[in-house]
């Protein structure tokens, strides 16, 4: 794949998109071997679109059309008000039923863990079957809350903040077709 030949010149390459697709794919035949291939996707938007989307075809491939997943999406976002509170709110719910099923919860990044362990609560609360976690990117030593691990991580990255590949700084780069790094002047 061709790498954009204009960037924003304060953000900084990270992974590239070959190697984000390259990881996405083995990514995908780690998940279709561990998991059932019935599995309802939860999708945390606005941050996984593109993680969500190219990992389910990748899942499709890799499983030779064995793989059935159905597809949802959640949006979850912080209270407003003190900041740091770590008060995490359902903005817009799934539309499926997820009782009985076997659920991936696929997220751009864990950092704290708040997002996650609320989405993962919820989940067992209306009574997934099990319920697993997929995330592309993966802070070390930023967890806030305990026992939230991710099951499947694309990439384990520096403490830095990253935009691209869906992930936003004010809701701006998210198209970028690679994770970078950027820069405050
Ligand atoms: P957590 O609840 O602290 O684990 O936060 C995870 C959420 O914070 C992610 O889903 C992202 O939306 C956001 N986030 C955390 N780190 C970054 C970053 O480096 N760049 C962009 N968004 C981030
Ligand atoms: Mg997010």
């Amino acid at each position: 794949m061709s790498e954009p030949l204009i960037i924003a010149d304060n953000i900084e390459r990270m992974i590239s998109a070959d190697e984000i697709a390259l990881r996405v794919a083995t990514l995908a035949e780690e998940i279709i071997q561990k998991l059932p291939h019935d599995l309802m996707i939860v999708s945390l938007l606005r941050g996984s679109f593109m993680f969500t989307a190219d990992l389910i075809r990748a899942m499709h491939i890799a499983g030779g059309g064995s793989v059935r997943p159905q597809i949802d999406f959640m949006t979850m976002a912080s209270y407003v008000g003190t900041e740091s509170s770590g008060n995490i709110e359902v903005v817009r719910d799934l539309k499926e039923d997820v009782e009985g099923r076997d659920v991936l919860i696929v997220d751009d990044i864990l950092e704290s863990g708040r997002t996650l362990a609320f989405a993962k609560n919820i989940l067992n609360e209306r009574k997934a079957r099990s319920v697993t976690i997929a995330v592309l990117l993966e802070k070390p030593n930023k967890r806030k809350v305990d026992n939230i691990n991710a099951d499947f991580v694309g990439f384990t990255i520096p403490d830095k903040f990253v935009v691209g590949y869906g992930l936003d700084y004010a809701n701006y780069y998210r198209e970028l077709p690679f994770i970078g790094v950027v820069t405050i002047n």
